[in-house]
């Protein structure tokens, strides 16, 4: 149960389709359960996360993006979207305060979540005013108080630059036991620890019988080491009922029977005692 100092950020990353986008629905969900204000945000150009927590199609494909709102993107750095720092005079810091409250989307109780858009590396090169108002609103989001954020993206922790590494405190790196799931998981984990994130956890998804033998053949052959790069590795087993559930996914949730959701439950609880103690859990 939360106690109310239990706020952290998590940002989930990982190959395309391994599961990010479900895990962070669901986890969302689990959070706000236990007592959590937990904010999810959307950085996927597909903008799967509103359709997995199950918004229902109206309401979700009315969600303009933050990086394609024209009037915020001019009201806060006073230039259009497309404008660059070269011959643009633009605010670089803008006032993001009003984000959430503005277009954060009401889920369920103590859920939210806002889409933002992609982000065309933030925190590095592209100076155009939406990076600039994308990478104030990752660092606004990274100072709210007593609340859990959840950052599903598909862009990858890089494109965030340094802007994660103030108040993110998890990154969960996502991948199912396959050699180019885990290869981008480790180079992901890699690039989260550049970044400053201070725990980096491993989540291979879709566990099942042959996943740990695979695991080690995927070590061995690479010579690669996951100690070195996670903190700690979380079984999240496969739930073939995530297929009919779909796309509200969160529905596996009160599934009392799912280990899966036990497992997430497992994981909502690591995160919130501020240690990501995702050991093998399965
Ligand atoms: N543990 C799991 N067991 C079975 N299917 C899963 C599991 N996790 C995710 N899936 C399914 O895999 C597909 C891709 O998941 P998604 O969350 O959209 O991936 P990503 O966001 O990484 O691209 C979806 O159809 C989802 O229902
Ligand atoms: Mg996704």
């Amino acid at each position: 149960m939360c106690t109310g100092n239990n706020s952290f950020r998590a940002v989930i990353t990982g190959k395309g389709g391994v599961g990010k986008t479900t895990l962070t629905a669901c986890l969302a969900t689990a959070l706000a359960r236990s007592g959590v204000n937990t904010l999810a945000v959307d950085e996927d150009p597909q903008m799967n996360l509103p359709h997995a927590m199950g918004l229902g199609v109206a309401k979700a494909s009315a969600i303009v993006p933050l990086n394609l709102n024209s009037e915020y993107i001019e009201e806060k750095t006073g230039a259009r979207p497309g404008a660059t720092g070269w011959g643009a005079l633009f605010k670089l810091n803008p006032d993001v305060d009003d984000v959430v409250a503005r277009f954060g989307v009401r889920v369920a109780e103590r859920l939210s979540m806002l889409v933002m858009g992609t982000v065309k590396q933030a925190g590095g090169g592209c100076l155009c005013a939406e990076n600039v108002l994308l990478d104030s609103v990752i660092r606004h989001l990274s100072l709210r108080e007593n609340e859990g954020i959840l950052l599903d993206t598909q862009a990858g922790v890089e494109h965030f630059g340094r802007a994660l590494s103030r108040g993110f405190s998890h990154c969960l790196v996502v991948a199912d036991a396959t050699f180019n799931a885990l290869s981008v998981a480790c180079s992901s984990a890699d690039l989260a620890r550049q970044i400053g994130i201070p725990k980096v956890c491993l989540v291979v998804n879709r566990t099942q019988s042959e996943t740990r033998g695979r695991l080690e053949r995927f070590l061995k052959e690479t010579g690669l080491s996951l100690d070195q790069r996670f903190d700690g590795t979380l079984y999240l087993p496969a739930e073939p009922r995530l297929a009919d559930l779909e796309p509200d996914v969160t529905r596996i949730m009160s599934c009392g029977d799912s280990e899966y959701a036990t497992t997430v439950n497992t994981l909502a609880e690591a995160l919130l005692v501020r240690s990501c103690s995702c050991s093998s859990a399965a």
